[in-house]
């Protein structure tokens, strides 16, 4: 695995795969890899030639008051977690290279921005969309992986690619979860022996959505406030929203279809949780992880 920081480096590997007419892959993320990335990598090595893994803390997509400096930052775990899943370009660029002055120019999501996460976390849609643009087009991948964990934000990666005719096919990989369903994120490490298994209310709550709609259930709100009851129950979460929406352009959904999508967001102490499942394959469509 080669390392490299500059912007221009990793234009010359992309360079290079081209002429070698070699298919490339991205796997566009912020660092503190966990077994969710490595299945990211996975689908990506399934899917092209030389995989290159980013590692930028984006500002950008954090607000005032955001984690933005506590983020886990671990380079060398993450180099180690990488090679070893067989990423060939560890892509790690420094704030100042990626953004040398503030950008004035920056992606406006739309409306598909300002809901669920958007109506939560104001700006960081753009700053997300902005960040993958610049990614994209410096390593020029032929495919891109995202985790369906962040699906809204998988949504408008979708989006942004097929109104700008950007050349990458988006591919979206199955959630991985602990053995009691929690979704894996790197944000998990912020929660302590007492909040951890609180923290499996949100599988829990997408559990009991997905239960009504296989016994028959077809009004979206009345499965999303199910979810949403299921999260109250919980004393120490607070609930930002549960939502039944349509996977493309996340409009909610009255009339609950396979396809609708059950979100749910929570904060448990300084921790915001966030976790989704499509309600017709259910948490048995993600991945659990060994253990
Ligand atoms: O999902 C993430 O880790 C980030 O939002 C991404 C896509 C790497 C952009 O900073």
């Amino acid at each position: 695995m080669q390392t490299v920081t500059a912007l221009e480096a990793m234009r010359a590997h992309a360079r290079a795969a081209r002429e070698r007419g070699m298919r490339t892959a991205l796997v566009p993320t912020m660092g503190a890899l966990h077994a969710g990335h490595l299945s990211l990598v996975a689908a990506a090595r399934g899917r092209a030639g030389p995989v290159t893994l980013s590692v930028f803390v984006n500002p950008l997509q954090f607000g005032p008051g955001e984690d933005f400096a506590r983020y886990p930052r671990d380079l060398d775990g993450d180099a180690r977690l990488a090679a070893g899943a067989g990423v060939d370009v560890l892509w790690a660029p420094a704030t100042e290279e990626m953004y040398p002055a503030a950008p004035a120019v920056t992606v406006a999501p739309g409306p598909m921005g300002d809901v669920l996460e958007g109506a939560v976390r104001p700006g960081h849609f753009g700053g997300v969309l902005t960040v993958v643009l610049k990614l994209f087009s410096v390593a020029q991948p032929d495919v891109a992986v995202f985790g369906r964990k962040d699906f809204q934000q998988a949504a408008l990666v979708r989006r942004m690619v097929a109104d700008f005719d950007l050349p990458v096919e988006i591919v979206v990989a199955p959630t991985v979860r602990e053995r009691d369903g929690l979704a894996l994120s790197s944000r998990n490490r912020y929660l302590d022996a007492a909040a951890r298994p609180e923290a499996a209310t949100l599988a829990r709550a997408l559990a009991r959505g997905v239960e009504l709609f296989r016994r028959g259930e077809r009004d979206g709100a009345a499965i999303a406030a199910a979810a949403r009851g299921v999260l109250e129950a919980a004393p120490a979460l607070a609930v930002d929203y549960a939502a039944c929406v349509d996977p493309d352009d996340l409009a909610p959904r009255e009339v609950a279809r396979p396809d609708s999508v059950l979100a749910v967001a929570a904060r448990l102490g300084g921790t915001r949780l966030i976790d989704n499942v499509p309600l017709g394959a259910g948490l048995e469509g993600d991945v659990r992880v060994a253990g």
